[in-house]
């Protein structure tokens, strides 16, 4: 028996779950399953990521305490879980007891070993709210392209990147303050003291071969130093000795991992240090998303490796989920909120999809929703459902729920249980696209064999009893079978499975057992057709999901710009303002803040781009007059060349008012 331990990432408790984290969930979930019905000890670990400036941040808006806003995202996160049968042994959070003393551990024996070290660093500063503000809380406009309302590190509208202070016109996101550049002391982690051991674990067989070149990337690029503290205001916790001073959200998050085993250890009175010490024997496997790769293969193995703890065995990294082959949007009705796909649809349904196209590489994996309910139609309702409900009844009505003392096919059967051993190496190594694929080429041949056998015919035919038993008993064994190897991602479904036969908790051994003799209850459906109006009902909600989420808290008003220097009427009258009518307005794709408008000048149409997504629903500008500069250079944008640009007030985000002229001016008229 091995012994396991498996975590998911952490999810943030600053928001609910979507879809996309529900393939990270399902894979290892899958994964953990598995091993259990194997008669492996694994346990299956997680916890809220529950630190940091915007969870500190969205709690002060809300007005609550940062404790009260996790506490409620916990349980949302968790009935989000329970309903999609995540099968999590322990799931708690970073802010807890255990958390710290952990965090603090690691922290003073790297300390103790000369891995930590201390600076005085220039950064950003909000002078009204007295706090350091990361790059994602400062705004202006690009220094490039002069885009309004883009964030501290990259702009959306022509893809630069640069440091937050190159931005014109800075302000901070949360009090809409210029921010200032202020000195601190941060303390460092020296990723670099590592390499060595680094270079040899990241090659020796612990992460996919894809990641471990990309680090290969990042050894030559140079490991830099890992700055781990933040300055308070912050929600974590604070370094020991240094009042004032906070670990960094992730320093304490991986750390979460230990932080719930030990929670867990101390309520089944396990050993800790027998999963945890260095040189144990057990095993450690950690399932995250490759946007979180470096944090995992590079930081978490030197911290623990600093500390005198063991390092992961390996660490699974999976691709991004695409909804319809585009990344998930709101608008678009893509970004689909784990709860709003469980009011609407089956967990199974996306459990049994996700799978089918699971692999153990790094690819994107896209939700088709056409694909999706035609793939789990056939498969799941067509072929494996099928495949009991076209036998269980004969067997309750003419056999008084008894299956035969013998199976009439036992080269069948076996073809069936000599399946599991590739299947279990397909679920072994993650591959469970491969092992849906054999798991429904045998649906298909017992269906095959139901259909030649014609059990429907042999019923009215007098004489042939032991017959039809045997060709119902047959297929219900088939059925089990099936079953066994897709337990690990049908749990719900095998739970009704095991009522249905009468079984207990199918074991993976279970598949080489036949059924002879025994007596089974009555059918009910195991599982319904996926509804396409459920789908389209599903991504409705996800727009007007949208539409209720409460917006960031807007900046407030910017210090008052200087009025700018007088300028002659000449220079004024360079500027060929014009009435447009806004014909058409539409969502950019790939950009965050960008609509696409077409305006009307009187005959002539011209395209503009406009950084007024937050403010205005494209809906509600069309057929609208307003005021644009029509003599404007046309200017290259990533998505397209923008021929002038409309006026509007206002600082940014969702702040942004359009011009309109008073009821009578026509397209085309000038304005002057
Ligand atoms: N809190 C950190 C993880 C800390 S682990 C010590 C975090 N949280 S997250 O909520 O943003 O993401 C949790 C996991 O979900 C990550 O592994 C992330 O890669 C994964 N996913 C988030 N969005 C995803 C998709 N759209 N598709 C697939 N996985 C995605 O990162
Ligand atoms: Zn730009």
């Amino acid at each position: 028996m091995r012994k396991i331990l498996v975590t998911s990432a952490l999810p943030y408790a600053n928001a609910p779950l979507h879809i996309g984290h529900i393939v990270e969930y399902t894979q290892t979930d899958i994964w953990s399953r598995f091993q259990k019905m194997r008669g492996n000890q694994c346990w299956y670990i997680c916890a809220d990521d529950s630190h940091g400036t915007p969870i500190m941040l969205h709690a002060r808006q809300k007005g609550i305490s940062p404790e009260a806003l996790i506490a409620a995202m916990s349980e949302e996160h968790q009935a989000d879980f329970r309903d999609f049968r995540i099968g999590f042994d322990n799931f708690h959070s970073t802010h807890s007891d255990e958390n710290r003393e952990l965090a603090s551990l690691i922290y003073e024996r790297n300390l103790a070993a000369g891995h930590i070290t201390s600076r005085r660093i220039v950064q950003a500063y909000d002078p009204e709210e007295k706090m350091f503000l990361p790059d994602r809380f400062i705004k202006g406009e690009c220094p490039k392209c002069g885009a309004a309302d883009q964030y501290g590190d990259n702009c959306e509208a022509c893809g630069a990147t640069y440091s937050p202070t190159e931005l014109k016109n800075a302000y901070s996101v949360v009090s809409g303050a210029k921010p200032v550049e202020k000195e601190t002391e941060h303390f460092f982690f020296k990723l670099a003291d590592f390499e060595d051991m680094l270079k040899a674990w990241t090659r020796g067989g612990h992460l996919q071969p894809e990641v471990a070149n990309k680090l290969d990337e990042w050894f030559e690029a140079g490991l830099r130093e890992w700055d781990i503290s933040r300055d308070a205001p912050y929600f974590g916790f604070e370094i020991p000795g240094h009042p004032g001073k906070y670990f960094y959200v992730w320093l304490d998050a991986p750390i979460g991992y230990m932080a719930s085993f030990k929670n867990f250890c101390r309520k089944k009175g396990l050993d800790f240090d027998e999963y945890w010490a260095e040189g144990s024997d057990t095993e450690l496997y950690h399932f995250i998303g490759k946007d979180i790769i470096y944090f995992h293969a590079l930081f978490w193995p030197a911290m623990l490796h600093g500390a005198g703890f063991r390092k992961p065995t390996t660490i699974h990294a999976h691709g991004f989920l695409t909804v319809d082959g585009q990344k998930m949007s709101k608008s678009r009705g893509s970004f689909i909120k784990a709860r709003t796909y469980l009011d609407n649809l089956n967990p199974e349904y996306l459990r049994y999809y996700f799978a089918a196209k699971l692999g153990s590489g790094v690819d994107d994996i896209d939700l088709n929703l056409e694909d999706f309910v035609q793939r789990v139609n056939s498969d799941l309702v067509g072929k494996v459902v099928n495949i009991a409900s076209r036998c269980a009844g004969f067997i309750s009505k003419r056999f008084e729920g008894r299956l035969s003392a013998e199976l009439p096919e036992p080269a069948l059967f076996k073809a069936f249980t000599d399946a599991s051993k590739s299947i279990a190496e397909h679920y072994e190594k993650r591959e469970f696209s491969r092992a849906v694929r054999e798991i429904m080429a045998l649906a298909d041949k017992a269906n095959q064999y139901i259909d030649e056998k014609q059990p429907w015919v042999v019923a009215k035919e007098e004489g042939r009893e032991q017959e039809l038993q045997d060709i119902c008993s047959m297929g219900i064994n088939l059925f089990k079978v099936l079953m066994v190897y897709l337990r690990p991602i049908l749990p719900g479904t095998a739970e009704d499975a095991e009522a249905f036969l009468n079984l207990d908790a199918l074991q993976w051994d279970d598949a080489h057992t036949p059924l002879l003799g025994h007596e089974i209850n009555k059918f009910k459906a195991l599982m319904t057709r996926v509804d396409p109006k459920k789908v389209a009902a599903m991504v409705e909600a996800s727009k007007e999901d949208m539409q209720a989420k409460p917006q960031k808290a807007a900046p407030r008003q910017k210090a008052q710009d200087a009025i700018a220097d007088t300028i002659e009427f000449d220079d004024f009258a360079k500027v060929d303002l014009r009435v447009a009518r806004i014909t058409r307005a539409q969502a950019v794709e790939g950009a965050d803040k960008l609509l696409q408008l077409t305006l009307d000048l009187g005959g002539e149409t011209r395209n503009v781009f406009a950084g007024i997504k937050a403010a205005y629903d494209p809906a509600e500008l069309e057929g609208r007059l307003t005021v644009m500069v029509a003599n404007l250079a046309p200017r290259k944008m990533r998505f397209g060349v923008s021929e002038g640009m409309v006026l509007a007030a206002g600082p940014g985000g969702k702040d942004i008012f359009i011009l309109s002229p008073d009821e009578g001016a026509q397209p085309g008229m000038k304005v002057k």
